[in-house]
């Protein structure tokens, strides 16, 4: 893998104009392009047709929960879609994630395609200690012990990955293995704004704690030169794998 395909650029614009704008301009410098909830509910699914049109892989972020049945049906949808890779929430709980990710092995398999890549979501990061424990009534862990369970309990049900904070990757690489996806946003490079990212990570730091993809928006979407930026970001991931031996 090159290092420029680690980059998942998230497309977080609401019309498909100004998605395609981006997609021209930054399609051989990055690996894919992130279709969240904002681009998806307002243009629909031919966005992605558009993308991959291009030659372009997408990551459909939709984080799908709900019941077992449903979200598989939503993942053979995804599969039918041929996007890359999709999410789903961990707290869905193992029915549900085993569900969808034998829907989609088995939907790539009569398709005779390539399956998506399943990634589970863990703890958002909006979610902090007090949030854990009086909203959502889980007392006794961590945030990140909860991200490292949830994790380990989506690899077990068959998923591929997960999106993680760059500072939980190495406890959830040492609890799932190294084959297991590791998907970081709130990456930030040192001559970028941070906007309303609290705990960033530049995208070397990001690849060296084990990172295998990292999500970036606004650092390049909002750069005077978007290309010259996912360049640079992507010189600084050929540098940290350099450090780290690995390519
Ligand atoms: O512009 P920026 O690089 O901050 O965008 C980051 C992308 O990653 C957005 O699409 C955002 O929704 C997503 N994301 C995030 N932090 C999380 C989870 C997802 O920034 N914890």
């Amino acid at each position: 893998m090159q290092a420029k395909e680690r980059i998942i650029l998230a497309l977080d614009v609401d019309t498909e104009d100004e998605a395609m704008t981006l997609v021209e301009k930054l399609r051989g410098h990055v690996g894919a392009f992130k279709v969240g909830m904002q681009l998806y509910t307002a243009v629909g699914p031919d966005v992605v047709r558009r993308i991959q049109n291009l030659g372009g892989s997408v990551f459909v972020d939709l984080k799908f929960h709900d019941i077992p049945n449903t979200v598989a049906s939503a993942g053979r949808v995804m599969t039918r879609l041929g996007c890359a890779m999709f999410t789903t929430h961990a707290a869905g709980g193992t029915p549900m994630l085993s569900a969808l990710a034998q829907a989609v092995k088995d939907e790539a398999a009569t398709l005779g395609v390539e399956p998506p890549l399943v990634l589970a979501v863990t703890v958002l990061t909006s979610i902090d200690q007090r949030i854990l424990e009086e909203d959502l009534l889980i007392g006794g862990m961590s945030v990140k012990d909860v991200a490292v369970r949830w994790a380990h309990l989506a690899e077990a049900a068959g998923a591929g990955g997960v999106i993680c904070s760059p500072l939980e990757t190495a406890a959830i690489r040492a609890a799932c293995g190294p084959r297991f996806k590791l998907v970081t946003p709130g990456i930030r490079p040192r001559w970028a704004a941070k906007n309303d990212q609290r705990r960033i990570t530049t995208p070397g730091e990001a690849v060296k704690l084990g990172a295998d993809y990292i999500v970036v928006g606004r650092a390049i979407t909002q750069a005077d030169d978007p290309v010259s930026a996912a360049r640079r970001i992507g010189e600084e991931i050929e540098q940290a794998e350099g450090e780290l031996g690995v390519k």
